[in-house]
């Protein structure tokens, strides 16, 4: 069997972690080129260019990034940033998806007291279900313990029942529901 082990995110795996933000895209339509770049505005780019030591690749046997987990440390300060830097970027490309991340980041802040970090994680389609996801996991939860996190937390599609089936055998519990999304989330302390 390949072997796949965990390390840190690093500057040449960025094409493969944009690339592992579109293939594992749900609900989200990925066909142009735009879509794709909005996709990883939203989703990908703000930690792997502002938050390297909270994010971490599963790299296959050619050492490419096969799967990622990927976080934002405390959520006041990603919202500064993302709003500043990648929110008109985002607008100039779809002022619908604009606008849902506003309301997004606005129902975040409201749960980033008492978890004041988030994170996303994709795995390649072959490379799931084989206990990589929980080591990415237990990655990201060391090294948020050891900047001392207090909590950390997530949303998920609601029909996303791989990921919520995911999330709830790590030891996450339900927060809230809104809009078609479940936020769950873990204390560290
Ligand atoms: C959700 C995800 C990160 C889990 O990572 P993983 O490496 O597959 O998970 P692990 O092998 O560590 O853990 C396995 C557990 O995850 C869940 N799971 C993973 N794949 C699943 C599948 N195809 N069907 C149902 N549950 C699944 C189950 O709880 C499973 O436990 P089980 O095998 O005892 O039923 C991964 O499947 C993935 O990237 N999915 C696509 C993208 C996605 O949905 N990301 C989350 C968006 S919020």
């Amino acid at each position: 069997m390949e072997e796949v082990r965990v390390r840190g995110y690093q500057e040449k795996d960025q094409s493969a972690t944009r690339n592992i933000c579109v293939a594992t895209a749900n609900g989200f339509a990925v066909d142009t080129q735009k879509q794709k770049e909005l996709l990883c505005l939203l989703f990908n780019d703000y930690y792997t260019e502002n938050e390297q030591d909270t994010c971490f690749v599963a790299a296959n046997e050619k050492d490419e990034a096969v799967g990622y987990i990927i976080a934002a440390r405390d959520f006041q300060e990603y919202k500064k940033l993302f709003k500043k830097y990648y929110m008109p970027k985002i607008y100039k490309l779809s002022f619908f998806q604009g606008l849902i991340r506003s309301i997004g980041l606005a129902y975040e802040g409201r749960v980033s007291k008492e978890y004041p970090a988030h994170l996303h994680i994709d795995i390649l389609d072959g490379y799931q279900r084989m206990g990589l996801g929980h080591k990415l996991m237990n990655t990201l939860i060391n090294r948020l313990k050891e900047l001392g996190v207090k909590g950390v937390c997530l949303f998920v599609g609601a029909k996303n029942l791989k990921g919520i089936s995911f999330y709830k055998k790590f030891g996450f519990t339900e927060v809230k529901r809104i809009a078609g999304a479940v936020c769950f989330g873990l204390k560290l302390d």
